[in-house]
């Protein structure tokens, strides 16, 4: 589209943002026009999510201005934002678990707060928008019954409920599977279609590329530039965004022929339950090997890992792990046999918000003795802090100290906690789930080198991901997995890529 003959319907400008003693944004100016898709680009850290926030009523600017549609405001609470046709789906999704879809979405709404709800008028509306953007949802579905994209579609309704000129998708991309993307985007076409602007936030460069009309990047807190899409590259972008140039990587892959780790026999789980169980699962992950699993999320890579990680029991067959006969199925157990897990959802399983970074790092080993006396009863504060911040250092995780509380961490930096803590200890086995989700190029491109270092160390490595590109540039051997069932193997050296996409969808196979 032509942005340049498009009217202005938002701008921040000049916008500052200090926490405590730390800059999050510093003197960002951008602007957002009728019917375009304005994508803001950055490092974990970069201030993304804190802008969106303080356009959302969320935080005050500590200085700056907004204006719509070219008149200066004020906008102190998400509701001043909703008044200003602003809506906004946020990195960590905000619906109450409790309640139904029906219920989250008109919770808030101000027409609501009267006594008289008119229940039937509310449905018919919320069914109406529904399905004029294709945004399926069962509105007596309780919230805990849906899978993350059904969340975010729920996000989405509530927000055009509202009534939105302007929906801000912080990170909409980072859990959705290929398919939950197109239909995504299909959705922010229709938006922009209609005259409405999307501000989208993505690390992944080849969707920035495909939906956005223009593009800022954002820098530690600063705005580096804005760029009309077809006037850029990838590869332009991605060097703005962490101002240096990265190279392309290239891993060895290699045939382990060391011990077994981990070997699953026959393993059943829930197995008829199709989309979540496992069904007759025989696995081996040898020392030294990265094991990709691919598949469309939700076909029993979520069961397979808390089986690894001790978080259930299978129902039919066993496991040995370091060559003995697992009796009892513990995560305490596992942890113990230094086996080590980055889970699925951060947030849940990974980290504790209230707990400062150190804390965080050190959860796991608070009994080692170079950070407690007495077996954990004592707790050496230097030693946990000068470990923090070398971690810090090493990991490169972007905090104001490491005695900031965690939850207070962007996004791509808390995952940055949950992997120095796993991977620092140096596993026999490592159970890795999503392990990039939501993380910056550069950093992405670190985890990777240190994953594949831990393996060359002999850590035996599952790895389970959505994103099909880091599975095949990372897998020494590739499993499929479907419908709970391995539907096949391939070597990770010159993987046979249209067989396993086959497989994947329950085709074929090995
Ligand atoms: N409530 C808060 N208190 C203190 N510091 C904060 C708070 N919120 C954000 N920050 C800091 O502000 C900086 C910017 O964080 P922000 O969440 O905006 O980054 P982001 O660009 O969204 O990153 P990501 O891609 O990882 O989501 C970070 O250094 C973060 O630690
Ligand atoms: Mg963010």
């Amino acid at each position: 589209m032509a942005v340049e003959t498009a009217a202005e319907v938002l701008r921040m400008e000049h916008i500052t943002k200090v926490f405590g003693s730390a800059y999050a944004n510093r003197d960002v100016s951008f602007d957002v026009c009728a019917g375009e898709v304005h994508t803001l680009l950055g490092e974990n850290g970069a201030g993304k999510s804190t802008l969106m926030n303080i356009l959302f009523g969320l935080y005050q600017p500590t200085e700056g201005d907004i204006y719509v549609h070219g008149q200066k405001v004020k906008i102190e609470s998400p509701s001043d934002a909703v008044r200003y046709g602003i809506g906004m789906v946020h990195q960590h999704f905000m619906l109450v678990e409790a309640m139904t879809v029906f219920e989250n979405i008109i919770l808030g709404d101000s027409r609501s707060r009267g006594i008289f709800i008119d229940r039937s008028s509310r449905r018919k509306e919320i069914t109406e928008l529904s399905q004029r953007y294709g945004l399926v949802a069962d509105l007596d579905q309780p919230i805990t019954e849906l899978a993350v994209g059904a969340q975010q579609r729920v996000e989405i309704l509530k927000a055009l409920y509202r009534g939105c000129d302007v929906l801000v998708l912080d990170e909409p991309t980072a859990a959705l599977t290929d398919q939950e993307v197109e239909g995504l985007f299909e959705i922010m076409k229709k938006l922009t279609g209609e005259g409405k602007s999307v501000i989208f936030i993505s690390h992944k460069m080849r969707e920035v590329l495909r939906i956005s009309d223009r593009v800022t990047i954002l820098r530690a807190g600063k705005t580096v530039e804005t760029f009309r899409i077809g006037d850029v590259t990838g590869e332009e972008l991605a060097n703005r965004m962490i101002g240096r140039q990265l190279k392309p990587s290239q891993y060895q892959k290699v045939e382990s022929d060391k011990e077994a780790i981990a070997v699953l026999n026959h393993i059943s789980y829930h197995k008829n339950s199709k989309h979540n169980g496992l069904n007759d699962i025989s696995l081996q992950i040898r020392r030294g090997e990265i094991v990709g699993v691919a598949g469309v999320d939700g076909n029993g890579q979520s069961q397979l890992a808390m089986l690894l990680t001790g978080n259930i029991a299978p129902e039919e067959g066993d496991m040995d792990l370091k060559g003995s006969r697992v009796g009892r199925f513990d995560p305490n157990g596992f942890i113990c046999e230094n086996v080590s897990h980055i889970p699925e959802d951060r947030n849940k399983a990974g980290l504790v918000g209230n707990m400062s970074v150190a804390d965080n790092l050190v959860l796991k080993s608070t009994g080692d003795r170079r950070f407690s006396d007495w077996n954990g009863f004592h707790l050496k504060k230097k030693a946990i802090r000068d470990y923090a911040c070398a971690m810090q250092k090493k990991y490169d995780i972007r905090c104001s100290s490491v005695e900031q509380e965690s939850r207070n961490l962007s996004g791509g930096n808390q995952q940055k906690i949950i992997l120095a803590r796993e991977l620092e200890s140096g596993p026999d086995l490592l159970v890795a789930v999503h392990p990039t989700r939501g993380v910056d190029i550069g950093a992405t491109r670190f985890i990777h080198d240190t994953v594949i270092a831990q393996r060359d160390k002999g850590c035996a490595v599952l790895l389970i991901s959505a994103d099909f590109d880091e599975i095949l540039e990372l897998s020494d051997r590739i499993i499929v997995m479907f419908e709970g069932q391995i539907m096949g193997e391939y070597p990770g050296r010159n993987p046979p890529v249209e067989r396993i996409s086959l497989a994947m969808a329950g085709k074929g196979g090995e």
